[in-house]
């Protein structure tokens, strides 16, 4: 995957020697649930994940360039929802000692920018649980159209049923802001 340079941050591919650092985050009750996953019991199971991420080449790692350390992570992955190639979803989660600081919204810009300029999408859409407040108020920053909910449309690991609150923006809207 193509690496994004921002002013605080590097997005790249993951390394093995990032797993430490991705357990740090995966392992916090407060971040995973929020994006539907569960959280990390062990570092067996972020080195698993971890594997995904470089088989799947979807997902980049977040680092921060003032500790050269990841903090997160942000993709683009096909929008099970969407029956459309050049369409993706967006998707991301961030270490909660970096909550705050606007990171997110970085990151976010310099994807949603490589995805409309240089991958060619035509649209990318992103969702939230209807009580995560931190998300919703990125994807309002970032400018994305709101589109609905989706009523009972996920059964998290946890066996909650749960709506997801749907937004999109387009390459001409992106490239409008
Ligand atoms: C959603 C998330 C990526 C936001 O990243 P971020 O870089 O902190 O985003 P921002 O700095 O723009 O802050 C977003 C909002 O979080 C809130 N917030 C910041 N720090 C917080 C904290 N410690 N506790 C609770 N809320 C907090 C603020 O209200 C802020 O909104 P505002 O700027 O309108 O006041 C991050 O909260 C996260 O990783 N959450 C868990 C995983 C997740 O929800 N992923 C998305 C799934 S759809």
């Amino acid at each position: 995957m193509k690496t994004i340079e921002t002013s605080r941050l590097v997005l790249r591919d993951f390394k093995q020697s990032d797993c430490d650092d991705f357990f740090e985050y995966a392992r916090s009750e407060k971040v995973g649930p929020m994006a539907g996953w569960k959280p990390h019991d062990n570092k067996d199971e972020s080195q698993k994940i971890l594997n995904l991420f470089l088989e799947e080449n979807e997902v980049w790692a977040i680092e921060y360039k003032p500790l050269n350390k990841v903090i997160g992570s942000i993709g683009l992955h096909k929008d099970s929802r969407r029956n459309n190639p050049k369409a993706l979803m967006l998707g991301y989660v961030l270490s909660e000692v970096y909550w705050g600081k606007g990171i997110m919204v970085e990151a976010c810009r310099a994807v949603l920018d490589h995805g409309f300029n240089d991958l060619g999408l035509e649209l990318i859409s992103v969702y939230h649980f209807p009580f995560n407040t931190q998300s919703e108020s990125v994807i309002k920053k970032l400018g994305f159209k709101y589109e609905g909910v989706i009523r009972q449309s996920t059964v998290r690991f946890d066996q909650t049923v749960l709506d997801s609150v749907c937004y999109s923006m387009t390459k001409d809207e992106f490239n409008a802001l």
